[in-house]
C-alpha cells in the first residue's frame, strides 16, 4: 500500500475576509460573519474527514474590541446563540467543543455558553474544534506566566513551565497555521504554540471555504519537510 503524506494533527485557522465577503454583495459586514460560520461548520467535517485531530479557528482576538459596538455585539451573540444553539451539530458529527482565550472578561451569557458547550461535548472524541475567543497570543503567554508567578517565588521560569501553563496544555503544538483572504500575518495567533509551525495562505474569502481547502491545505502540508531545527 502507498504510504499515506501526513496530515497537521493540530491545523490553526485565521478566519480572514468575512467583511470582504459582505461588500463585495453590498450587505452589511454581519452577514459576512454569519456566512462565515456557515464555513466553520464545513471545515470542521472537513477537517475530520482528512482525519484532523485539533482545529483552532480564531474567532475573536483581544483586539477585536477596537471594531463598531454593533460588530462586536453581533459576533458575541453568535457565539452564544451557535455555540450552544449547535450542540446537536457537534454530538451528531463527535466534536469536542473547546474555548481559548482570556474568557473570563466576557459578557456572562458568552462565558456560559463556552462552559456548557464544553461539558455537554467532553466526551466527544472524533476531533476537537478549539474557539479562540478574546484571544490574543501575546496575553496567552503574559496570563501564564502570572500564574506561575502567582504560585511560587522562583526567580526563573522555565519554558516548560510556560507550556504547561497555556490555556489548553493538553493539546498538540499546532502544525500549521493557514488564512484566508489572502492576507499574510499572525496577528497575535498562537505565538508560543507556532514556534514550528506550517504557514499557508489562501486566497479565498473565509465565507467561501470549505472541503476544497481542506483538502488543498492537507496537499500542501503533505509537501512540506519539517526540520524542528534540525537536518534532514
Ligand atoms: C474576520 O473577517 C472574521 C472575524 C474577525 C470573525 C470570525 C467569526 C466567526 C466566523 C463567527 C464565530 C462564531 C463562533 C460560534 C465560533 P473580517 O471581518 O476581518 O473581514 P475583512 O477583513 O474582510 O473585513
Amino acid at each position: 500500500m502507498p504510504e499515506t503524506a501526513p496530515v497537521p494533527t493540530h491545523l490553526g485557522i485565521i478566519m480572514d475576509g468575512n467583511g470582504r465577503w459582505a461588500k463585495e454583495r453590498s450587505l452589511p459586514r454581519t452577514a459576512g460573519h454569519n456566512e462565515g460560520l456557515k464555513a466553520l461548520k464545513r471545515v470542521i467535517l472537513a477537517a475530520k474527514a482528512e482525519g484532523i485531530k485539533v482545529v483552532t479557528f480564531y474567532a475573536f482576538s483581544t483586539e477585536n474590541w477596537k471594531r463598531s459596538e454593533q460588530e462586536v455585539a453581533y459576533l458575541m451573540h453568535l457565539i452564544v446563540a451557535k455555540l450552544h444553539g449547535e450542540l446537536a451539530f457537534y454530538n451528531r458529527h463527535g466534536i469536542r467543543v473547546k474555548g481559548r482565550g482570556d474568557l473570563s472578561a466576557l459578557p456572562p451569557a458568552v462565558q456560559e455558553a463556552i462552559a456548557s458547550t464544553e461539558e455537554a461535548t467532553k466526551g466527544n472524541e472524533s476531533i476537537t474544534a478549539v474557539i479562540a475567543i478574546n484571544y490574543g497570543g501575546r496575553d496567552e503567554i503574559c496570563r501564564a506566566v502570572n500564574r506561575i508567578l502567582k504560585t511560587n517565588d522562583q526567580k526563573t521560569i522555565s519554558e516548560e513551565e510556560i507550556r504547561q501553563n497555556l490555556d489548553l496544555p493538553d493539546l498538540p503544538d499546532v502544525d500549521m497555521i493557514v488564512r484566508s483572504a489572502n492576507e499574510r500575518r499572525l496577528s497575535n495567533f498562537l505565538l508560543w504554540e507556532s514556534a514550528y509551525a506550517e504557514l499557508g495562505f489562501y486566497e479565498a474569502l473565509w465565507p467561501d471555504w470549505g472541503a476544497d481547502e481542506i483538502q488543498t491545505i492537507c496537499r500542501d502540508y503533505g509537501q512540506r519537510v519539517r526540520k524542528f531545527g534540525g537536518v534532514e
